[in-house]
């Protein structure tokens, strides 16, 4: 990778910052966890695994930032960094799991030196685990595809998403290391065109063929037989396998079913959430009207329109051909399957 999307290095914690993409390649150096729950709102960095990975580095700088402090007050200000990093976004599932894993590495009765050790060792784990599962992830998925595919993916869930590699563009990149003719379709995905300026910037930088299109021509490129096969990432599963992605993703499942190629749905298990029944119950965000409106500060709605600004969809489960995990591929999902595989 020629980038990072993420790094710790001695204490420092710095991340590419998204919002600049594709022009610019900048680094933002964060120093407290408001820092970092401000990045994860205004999309500094996304992707559901990547917020998790900020997340935990979040809390990891607090505790380096007020290791000074006796410990009340040290305890204190990490549940505040919690409380902060919480509030951030609401939908990516990995955001909560990860906080749930950076509060499992506190024992309060430690010293604050050895809770903080503890904080930064627990967010080391979690980035390296990332680019394990998403390496994982990329065996399975490779082998569900031909040797000759054309994929179209939606969003952006690649390296830029992750802490390396990619869950849906990580099965891409395996499928053309393991030889295979892999051609990608990109969605722009509008309102904040991460397929534009992050997938195609990704994909171009290692020569995968990659044709960018608006979002509204998927379905006439299905109807011509261009596209063999569909996959996305997620923000989080549904215990009975429904899935909430980036808003479209739901079109992208419809058209693919009415014309029978397969929509198969990458993400690492931190992704599923069992505590959520299904679809209906996942909180989904709302953002504000600029975003709609225009675009990097070019306005061109009418004046006074009203606007929504939903940034995920939940796609049923039965749209879903395949979720690849990184411990393997469960077909049609459902909640059986599911807990099934999560059991075994
Ligand atoms: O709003 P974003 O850019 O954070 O949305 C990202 C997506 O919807 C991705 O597809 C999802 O997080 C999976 S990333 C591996």
């Amino acid at each position: 990778m020629k980038f990072d999307t993420l790094r710790w290095k001695d204490g420092r914690f710095e991340l590419l910052d998204q919002r600049r993409l594709p022009g610019k390649t900048e680094y933002l150096s964060l120093s407290s966890a408001r820092d970092v729950a401000e990045a994860i709102r205004d999309m500094a960095v996304r992707g559901a695994p990547a917020i998790g990975c900020a997340a935990a580095f979040g809390v990891a700088l607090e505790a380096a930032r007020c290791v000074h402090l006796a410990a009340p007050a040290f305890l204190s200000s990490l549940d505040d960094a919690f409380s902060a990093l919480s509030k951030s976004r609401p939908t990516a599932v990995n955001l909560f799991w990860a906080l749930d894993r950076m509060k499992g590495a506190i024992d309060p009765g430690e010293s604050p030196e050895a809770i903080a050790k503890a904080l930064e060792t627990a967010a080391v784990s979690i980035f390296k685990e990332d680019v394990e599962a998403n390496r994982e992830m990329g065996r399975f998925g490779e082998e569900i595809v031909p040797e000759k595919c054309s994929i179209l993916t939606y969003c952006n869930a690649g390296a830029l998403a992750t802490a390396g590699h990619g869950t849906a563009l990580g099965i891409i990149r395996s499928a053309r290391e393991a030889g295979k003719d892999i051609s990608v379709f990109a969605c722009e995905t509008r309102p904040l065109l991460q397929g534009a300026r992050l997938t195609a910037w990704e994909l171009a930088m290692e020569g995968i063929p990659t044709t960018l299109i608006c979002d509204n021509t998927a379905g006439y490129l299905m109807s011509r037989e261009e596209i063999d096969m569909v996959i996305v990432g997620a923000d989080r599963v549904a215990a009975n396998g429904d899935v909430a992605n980036k808003i479209g993703t739901y079109t992208m499942a419809v058209l693919a079913k009415r014309h029978g190629i397969p929509f198969v749905v990458a993400c690492p298990i931190s992704t599923i959430d069992m505590e959520t029944p299904d679809g209906e119950r996942i909180p989904i965000e709302e953002r504000g009207p600029d975003e709609v409106r225009g675009y990097g500060g070019v306005h061109w709605a009418a004046e006074g329109v009203a606007i929504r600004n939903l940034a995920f969809d939940v796609t049923p489960h039965e749209l879903v051909t395949a979720l690849v995990t990184e411990k393997g591929v469960i077909e049609s999902p459902d909640a059986e399957k599911l807990s099934a595989f999560l059991a075994s």
